[in-house]
């Protein structure tokens, strides 16, 4: 196996609302995930994220952190509410300010900023207009990117619109569990589109100021069936057009999956054919996220696909209960290039939550399951690379430990311990190792990982 790129950009990602704590100073009003999140019974534990890691006070801590781990890039997301607290209308300059220090320093450090301009948190003004299922979100959302363009266009080369447009819908919209807390497909299928026509228009914005890079984040999870009979196979293909296909294939192809009929029903609404070409407006890469693969089986109990997943006994299995599968890395990246066409691709999220010792006397917090977690996934990503896959770069997740939306703070992803009391940062064993496969070009993945 070759090496990987001397230029892959190797980051490490996190997202605002999970990491920033102090939700509401300088200026910012609300997002709908610190109103949600102050709703008794959401979150686990009771938890918010009004703390966080507080990195709001303490990155240039942070920026130090990734200097030592080598870090070349960092994928951090943007507080649209702290920008413009009411997610259009006057601009909050205290929120951008913050944005520029953090971005200044980074690249004084020599690291390449990758922002993403929405990883969830929407201004909760906007939610009481609709939020993602009113068709204006897509100028209202555009109009934030071009605020942001304008005053960081210069110095960032690379930028990501949306963050898992699927996650957002699927717990937010039709299993309630994220804001707005609904569940609703009809509602879904609305939101669904207006990010998708959201990221077009940011898209679209971005060509008319700037030349660098910009794409979208989509999360992918292959779908096997547990049998092969009819049932577990339809189930499956639901499950993998509602996963997988419902935003690549309208970005890529200019349609939605046929299997979404089923999937939402005889009540789903028709949209412009206009809205296509806006959606499918050419982009300089996709970002995937991918954590594991769900095996299927056919579940009257479970819309809007139903399916349920089944567990495989003997395999390994994360705190969040996802298996671990690296193969299923290599196999969604050559998917990608085999029914999507040959593009750059940055794996923009992969990790793994497993729990953490404390850290011993002297300070370590051995983590072996997480190091080979990531030894395994950057295999893989190898791997992909030498069957001719265009993968450019990877971000681990997450560069800390935080708060992981409604499972609250417990599920612990962090190459970065942060003391759940003091907030104190400890470099964990993988974070380590990360280090020196950065160093190394990925020469040390070969060596199986010591205890
Ligand atoms: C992804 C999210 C990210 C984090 C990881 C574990 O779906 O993008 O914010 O929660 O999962």
């Amino acid at each position: 196996m070759t090496s990987f790129p001397h230029d892959f950009l190797w980051g490490a990602a996190t997202s605002a609302y999970q990491i920033e704590g102090s939700p509401l100073a300088d200026g910012a009003d609300p997002s709908n995930w610190h109103l949600f999140a102050h709703e008794p019974g959401r979150i686990a534990g009771g938890e918010t994220g009004d703390i966080a890691c507080d990195h709001y006070r303490r990155w240039p801590e942070d920026i130090r952190i990734m200097s030592e781990l080598g870090l070349r890039a960092y994928r951090f997301s943007l507080s649209w509410s702290r920008i413009l607290p009411q997610g259009t209308g006057p601009v909050n300059a205290r929120g951008l300010d913050f944005y520029e220090g953090l971005v200044d320093a980074l690249l004084a450090a020599g690291i390449q900023p990758v922002p993403t301009l929405f990883h969830w948190d929407l201004p909760a003004a906007l939610d009481e207009r609709g939020g993602w299922t009113n068709r204006d979100s897509a100028g209202w959302f555009a109009d934030y990117a071009d605020v942001v363009f304008r005053r960081l266009g210069d110095r960032i080369r690379r930028w990501t619109t949306i963050n898992e447009p699927w996650v957002i819908v699927d717990a937010g919209f039709v299993h309630g569990v994220h804001p707005p807390g609904l569940t609703d497909l009809n509602l879904a299928a609305h939101a669904s589109h207006n990010l998708l026509r959201a990221h077009g228009q940011a898209v679209t914005c971005y060509r008319a100021q700037a030349d660098g890079e910009i794409g979208i984040v989509i999360n992918l999870e292959p779908k096997d069936p547990a049998s092969d009979t009819e049932a577990d196979l339809a189930a499956t293909r639901r499950a993998d057009a509602y996963m997988n296909r419902q935003y690549l294939d309208p970005l890529f192809l200019g349609r939605y999956p046929g299997e979404l009929a089923e999937v939402f029903g005889p009540g789903r609404p028709e949209f412009p054919a206009e809205d296509f070409a806006l959606i499918g407006v050419p982009m300089d890469f996709l970002g995937l996220n991918y954590y594991t693969r769900s095996v299927n089986r056919y579940d009257p109990e479970a819309p809007p696909v139903f399916a349920a997943q089944v567990r495989q006994p003997g395999a390994e299995y994360s705190d969040m209960g996802w298996e671990v599968h690296p193969e299923s890395l290599v196999r969604s990246l050559v998917w990608l290039k085999e029914r999507y066409g040959d593009r750059p691709i940055y794996i923009t999220e992969n990790g793994g939550a497993f729990p953490d010792p404390e850290p011993d006397d002297q300070g370590r917090v051995a983590d072996p399951r997480r190091r080979e977690y990531l030894r395994l996934h950057l295999l893989a990503v190898r791997e992909a690379i030498d069957r001719g896959v265009d993968v450019r770069g990877y971000f681990a997740w997450s560069l800390l430990d935080n708060f992981e939306w409604a499972c609250g703070t417990d599920k612990r992803f962090g190459i970065v311990r942060v003391d759940p009391i003091t907030r104190d940062r400890t470099v964990k064993d993988s974070g380590w190792y990360y280090r020196d496969v950065i160093a190394g070009d990925g020469d040390i993945l070969d060596q199986e990982a010591l205890e």
